[in-house]
């Protein structure tokens, strides 16, 4: 803080440079500086309010975190009503209402889109929120309500304060004494997903959709909740005013806008009806991609005068109207689940639904994802359901109406047998593995294990592999892998290039000519990517861009194949999970009996290449120390561990007292380290990881000068007596090359005292102090263990 500022000063001038900030970001949506910068500030000023409390006011940007809770909310009455909307559903209606207009304001009919005529609409998107009323006096925020009955809502004060886009003081200048502002509070799409991933990693219960999270958001009587919501206002009017404001409804919310307060960027101007039909749809084609939820469009006569002349009809304006969206919501009955099984054999519940119009089409099923999602929506067959579809998303259940379960409502069930094939169904294991421990718990996943022999699981890899991203065989469409597997000519994708000209031409709807072209489609197929190949094998989590990765770090399809999951972890993005995934699908044996049929019958791998230098670079000792999970070994403790031992063969050689210098590595990791490679499997495993991240370019070398140490650096040692196989100073060379420090003296601090024949005083000493001795041959395999 500049000495010749004081502190209320410096806190007003944040505050205002706050203010300014927030504006530009809410309202202008050009964001001025950094979020950084912004966190700066604020810290700044939040700090400074710290020191000196007695500057704090309820209108510093500080203040939205919420205070106190309320026991019940207040009642404010609404000295101008909050009036409804009239709707309109089909474009008649709409022009019904244009014409209203336009006779009540005793213009003349004729065309509509001729120039005079025409009335000016204001247009706006109808956001699915909550209507609010914030009452400025003197440009100070002094109180917030909601529509309540139109009369008399309820006083939510300190709740709209913790709404960030609404400013607690108005800026510029020209705004009425008193000023009621009227818009809509409401939630970004995003905002919601991230609140309900919040809720449900709390173990909480999400929202059915972004209206009800911020209806459910403001009215909590504890405003620290309302402050940890995504909430956002869009003001579309003006209440009470007592002071002059422009003549039209545009002019009065840019007005809003130079005030500080939000307003739709979709404000437009439309000159007769005939444009308001252009936006309506303009908005409709825009709707899956706006921010937020919208439900229709709303359309205001512009002018003021004329909505004066035209007043109201019971409890709507007779100069506005919503002009609705068809609804994406519905309510159904789910008659039944049924469970399909997919490529990887994943078993999916699907929910057949008594068919009902959604935003224009019939819905007669809907996704139910897996049976988290079932127990999470507490569904049961009989219930009536809320069912949602949107753009071209799959139809999905979102709730339950409680009130209305059925007395024989059944509860879901998953299937014991995999309903296509018998086989057994096995739920997903999910294994976690915490400090020195793993636990295991069940999936949400449940799976046939029939794999190919399921003929589910056999038409969606051939549909799959066949697909224009994998092995893009044209013209081999879904009906058509039907039937090859129904008639038993096709086992597996290796099958599709034994097929015969005979074999296909007897397929439903195969001529000559047809036969030919997909015959030749497969036969043009054989010459595939190495990535293209390994998506096409439909491997568990394996997608194109994890197929690309591993055709580009491993060159090779035998690399690929035998590679071990630990080294598969090296590569980015591919997790533990994933890496168990593809190596377990490379061990099974039909697996590699396919993939040896496909390549004898004549499919050639293309772009096979060396090693990619991507890997090698990725690759590093104390990396893979941590891969092998060792209980207690984290990635510090392996990254000291690598630095004081350099290679694998040292830290497998290591004794119990070795381990125990490694600063910082407490017991019960030593004990676990030599547990583990005392496990001679263990060992054995290790060494093949390592042998294989060398076998595939790993740079050990280079990892010892990038650790933080040579492996005795930090370290004290002591020669005594005589040495047979070189002299002191070549000793002395020796472990200082390996980073030691070479002493004359013997200490507690010293590490290790290597004594040969002769020794006196320094052994006696050291025996004493319990500092550890090594005799000639041990130091020669020490040096050799270290690689000095
Ligand atoms: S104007 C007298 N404009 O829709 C006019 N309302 O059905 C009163 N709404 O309670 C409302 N977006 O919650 C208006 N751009 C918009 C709106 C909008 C959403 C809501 C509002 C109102 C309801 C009326």
């Amino acid at each position: 803080m500049p000495s010749a500022q004081t502190a209320a000063e410096r806190i007003a001038a944040l505050r205002s440079e706050i203010d300014a900030h927030n504006y530009r970001y809410y309202v202008l949506d050009e964001p001025s500086v950094p979020d950084a910068e912004y966190d700066r500030l604020f810290q700044e000023l939040r700090a400074l309010e710290a020191e000196h409390p007695e500057l704090v006011t309820p209108e510093s940007p500080t203040q939205r975190v919420g205070g106190e809770a309320l026991a019940a909310f207040g009642q404010v009455r609404h000295e101008v009503p909050m009036l409804s909307l009239g709707n309109a559903f089909e474009e008649q209606e709409l022009l019904d209402f244009d014409r209203r207009v336009r006779e009540g304001l005793d213009l003349p009919a004729g065309d509509l889109f001729a120039e005079g005529v025409s009335i000016e609409y204001s247009c706006e998107p109808k956001l699915d929120g909550l209507a609010v009323s914030l009452l400025y006096e003197n440009g100070h925020l002094v109180r917030g309500a909601t529509r309540g009955d139109g009369s008399v809502g309820e006083d939510i004060t300190a709740n709209v304060r913790t709404v960030r886009n609404i400013p607690l003081r108005l800026q510029g200048e020209g705004w009425p004494p008193v000023l009621e502002v009227r818009g809509e509070i409401y939630m970004t799409k995003a905002g919601f997903e991230a609140l309900n991933a919040r809720q449900l990693e709390a173990g909480g219960k999400p929202f059915a959709n972004p209206r009800n999270a911020a209806a459910g958001s403001l009215r909590q009587l504890d405003p620290r909740i309302t402050a940890s919501r995504p909430l956002e206002l869009c003001a579309y009017g003006v209440g009470r005013s007592d002071g002059g404001l422009p003549d039209t409804h545009i002019g009065i919310l840019n007005a809003l806008r130079g005030w500080g307060l939000p307003i739709s960027r979709e404000l437009r101007l439309a000159r007769g009806v005939g444009e308001c039909l252009d936006y309506y749809r303009a908005i409709g084609e825009k709707r899956d991609s706006l921010p937020y939820e919208i439900d229709g469009v709303v359309f205001k006569v512009n002018a003021t005068a004329q909505q004066r002349e035209l007043g109201f009809r019971a409890r709507e304006p007779r100069w506005a109207i919503a002009h609705k969206f068809p609804a994406r919501e519905e309510i159904t009955e789910l008659l039944g689940v049924e469970f399909q099984v997919g490529r990887t054999g994943a078993i999916t519940p699907v929910a057949r639904l008594r068919p009902v119009q959604v935003a224009g089409v019939t819905v007669s099923n809907a996704t139910l994802h897996n049976m988290d999602e079932v127990a999470r929506l507490g569904v049961m067959i009989g219930d009536t359901v809320i069912v949602r579809r949107a753009g071209d998303v799959i139809p999905q259940i979102l709730g339950v109406v409680a009130e209305r379960r059925p007395a024989d409502a059944r509860p879901v069930h998953v299937p014991e047998q995999c309903p296509v094939c018998g086989s057994d169904v096995e739920r997903t294991q999910l294994v976690k593995r915490g400090k020195g421990r793993e636990t295991i718990s069940e999936g949400s996943i449940y799976r046939c294990v029939g794999r190919l022999a399921c003929q589910a699981q056999l038409k969606q890899a051939i549909i799959h592999f066949v697909s224009r991203r994998a092995m893009d065989i044209d013209g081999l469409g879904d009906k058509i892998v039907e039937q090859l597997v129904d008639r038993g000519l096709v086992n597996s994708p290796a099958d599709l290039y034994a097929l015969t000209h005979e074999q296909v031409l007897g397929l439903e709807g195969f001529a000559e000519i047809s036969t030919r072209n997909l015959l030749g489609a497969i036969g043009a197929s054989k010459r595939p990517t190495l990535a293209r190949f390994i998506y096409a094998l439909g491997i568990p989590d394996v997608g194109e861009e994890t197929a690309k990765l591993l055709a580009r770090a491993l060159g090779a399809l035998a690399r690929i194949q035998e590679a071990l999951p630990e080294v598969l972890t090296y590569l980015p993005d591919v997790g533990l999970e994933v890496a168990h995934e593809i190596h377990s699908f490379f061990q099974d044996d039909h697996n590699r009996q396919v993939i040896r049929q496909l390549l004898e019958r004549g499919i050639e791998l293309q772009g096979e290449t060396e090693l990619h230098p991507e890997f090698a670079a990725t690759a590093t000792l104390a990396d893979l120390l941590a891969k092998l999970n060792i209980p207690f070994i984290a990635s510090t403790g392996a990254q000291r561990l690598a630095a004081r031992f350099g290679s694998l063969e040292a830290i497998i050689a290591a004794d119990w007292l070795d381990l125990r210098q490694v600063e910082r590595l407490n017991e019960k990791a030593a004990r676990a380290l030599r547990d583990y490679f005392d496990n001679p499997e263990q060992a054995a495993y290790a060494r093949a990881v390592e042998a294989q991240l060398r076998a595939f370019g790993m740079h050990w070398e280079s990892e010892r000068k990038v650790a933080a140490g040579l492996p005795l650096s930090g370290q004290t040692w002591v020669l005594t007596g005589t040495l047979e196989t070189m002299t002191r100073d070549e000793a002395k060379a020796r472990l200082e090359a390996l980073g030691a420090k070479v002493s004359g003296s013997v200490s507690a601090k010293t590490s290790c005292v290597v004594a040969g024949p002769g020794a006196g005083s320094k052994l006696a000493k050291a025996s004493e102090l319990g500092v550890r001795v090594m005799d000639e041959d041990a130091f020669l395999s020490a040096l050799q263990t270290f690689g000095g």
